[in-house]
């Protein structure tokens, strides 16, 4: 029983049929049943089920038309008024074999039987998670655009910053300053540094294929929390920062842009979860074993949701209103890159508690 050229099999969802072993056996045995190969498995991303928009659903590849559904008679229908160019594949699905009603149209491509309904909700469930990983990597194809948009942008930045400062420079050798000038100009130069460092800090973290350099892991946190909370005066004051660094200071292999990320990502929802009361935040290096150092960045925000919990670095879940529940993921990546890995807790007093653990020298 041939299936027209359209019906291009998304090999992709076969295999995404196959981690379901049992699923996939009833499918298989179904379609082999029909005289349908496994080459032929007709489930693609975009099958439709009943009930479903006639029109949209003619650019799909394939129908599968519950036999038992109350609407399928109309799909028939129309079906048959229709002047086909190139159709989609047509498959009937009952829950007996002989039981193919008589107003189906004469171009069936197969007949898929299920001793019960829920093969076919099984389907749906996989196609639709299909089509949810779809628009993911859709997205994170937007995100990996926009963030080479940045990185060029960022980049453009730098110059005209050092032109700035050059230019401070000279006006500095060129001026006599007086009490009220050096004052001034120190201001200029410290903000214009400090922004210099923050843009070469964020190039670096865009370039994902960097050689890995030690990276003494406290300045680096201290950047961080400098960036996170201490430069912005709606928070500076608000916010008590403890730090509780071991005195043997660590050292990990890797990128410290990225290294930068992990502790600033963490930070910024801290400060957002605190939000607009006084707050404080912990962070604690420690040496748990030999050869492995632990931050932990503690918060006395309200503590991360239950729901959001378990799926904290694995789906992206914002609760947030302009949230992209980006951070988190980003972070666990660049954690499980150098070697180490993350995880997160409600401390006991409720707030956030968030552990990450990096193979590292001593320095
Ligand atoms: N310190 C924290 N306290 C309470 N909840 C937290 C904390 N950190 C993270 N969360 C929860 O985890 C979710 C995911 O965090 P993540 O950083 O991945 O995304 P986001 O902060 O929502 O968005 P983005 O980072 O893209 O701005 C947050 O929306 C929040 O619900
Ligand atoms: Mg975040």
């Amino acid at each position: 029983m041939p299936i027209p050229a359209k019906t291009a099999v998304r090999r992709s969802v076969v295999s995404l049929l196959t981690q379901d072993r049992e699923l996939a056996g009833r499918v298989q045995a179904a379609l082999v049943a029909q005289n349908l190969s496994a080459d032929h498995v007709p489930f693609d991303a975009r099958i439709h089920f009943p009930p479903f928009d006639f029109a949209d659903a003619l650019d799909s590849d394939c129908l599968l038309v519950d036999a038992h559904v109350p609407n399928a008679d109309r799909v028939y229908a129309t079906w048959k008024q229709r002047d086909w160019d190139d159709r989609p594949a047509l498959l009937v699905l009952t829950h007996e074999a002989e039981a193919v009603p008589a107003d189906a149209p004469a171009e069936i491509d197969g007949v898929v039987p299920t001793a019960s309904t829920t093969l076919l909700r099984r389907l749906v469930e996989t196609i639709i998670d299909n089509r949810r990983l779809n628009e993911e990597v859709a997205e994170l194809a937007r995100f990996a655009a926009l963030g080479r948009t940045l990185a060029g942008v960022l980049h453009e930045l730098k110059n005209p910053l050092n032109n700035i400062l050059g230019a401070l420079d000279r006006v500095k050798s060129l001026i006599p300053a007086d009490e009220k000038l050096s004052r001034w100009n120190d201001i200029l130069e410290r903000n214009g540094t400090l922004l210099r460092e923050a843009l070469a800090d964020l190039l670096d973290g865009f370039r994902f294929n960097l050689e890995p350099k030690p990276t003494p892991l406290h300045p680096l946190i201290d950047r961080a929390i400098a960036y996170a909370i201490a430069a912005d005066v709606n928070h500076r004051g608000r916010i008590g920062i403890e730090r509780r660094f071991h005195e043997k200071a660590p050292t990990v292999v890797g990128n410290a842009g990225q290294l930068l990320h992990v502790f600033l990502n963490i930070l910024v929802n801290s400060r957002q979860a605190i939000g607009e009361v006084n707050g404080a935040i912990v962070v604690t290096s420690r040496w748990p074993e030999e050869g492995w150092v632990e931050v932990e960045i503690l918060d006395n925000g309200p503590g991360i949701s239950e729901d959001v919990l378990p799926h904290l670095f694995k789906d992206r879940r914002s609760t947030k209103r302009s949230g992209s529940g980006f951070g988190l993921s980003l972070v666990h990546d660049v954690v499980v890159k150098h070697g180490g890995r993350i995880e997160a807790s409600n401390g006991p007093r409720g707030g956030a508690c968030f552990r990450a653990r990096f193979p590292a020298q001593s320095a």
